[in-house]
């Protein structure tokens, strides 16, 4: 099973931004953990964060045929991109929202998430955690 895990904007200073929202782990420490989870899975996961709310999109189209299922922290795009909503729906690959931090306790402008309305989980508060949650949900209902 060929697992995509998409990360958005800031993703890629985990360790350095907000430590008491985020946490003190870094995103070296986030890939580290994926890879040792493909391994232990036996699962292929790739990997991709960017910073552009467009390549996010271009990605997501890019796994049509090519991956069985994505994991996706949007981080703020969360909260604004019906751009990335439509991408994940036009793909049709069943997609795992993953939040580091309760959003939920946080913000009232973090509490819509367009991509999670295409999404058919949404794991949130688990710190890094939540990532290895999503690829297992996505591995014990999809492979
Ligand atoms: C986040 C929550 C978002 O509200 C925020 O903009 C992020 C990270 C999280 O993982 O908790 O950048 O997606």
């Amino acid at each position: 099973m060929k697992i995509l895990v998409l990360n958005g904007p800031n993703i890629n200073m985990l360790g350095i931004r907000e430590p008491d929202v985020y946490g003190t782990q870094s995103f070296s420490a986030l890939l580290e953990l994926l890879e040792q989870v493909g391994r232990e899975e036996d699962l292929e996961i790739v990997q991709y964060q960017s910073n552009h709310e467009g390549c996010l999109v271009d990605q997501i189209q890019a796994a049509y045929g090519r991956f069985d299922g994505i994991v996706i922290n949007p981080a703020a795009y969360t909260h604004t991109s019906i751009a990335i909503l439509d991408a994940l729906k036009a793909v049709g690959l069943p997609a795992v929202e993953v939040h580091i931090s309760d959003v939920r306790q946080r913000e009232s402008f973090r509490q819509v998430s367009y991509p999670g309305m295409a999404c058919v989980k949404t794991i949130m508060g688990k710190g890094l955690e939540g990532y290895r949650e999503a690829i297992l949900f996505l591995k014990n209902n999809y492979a």
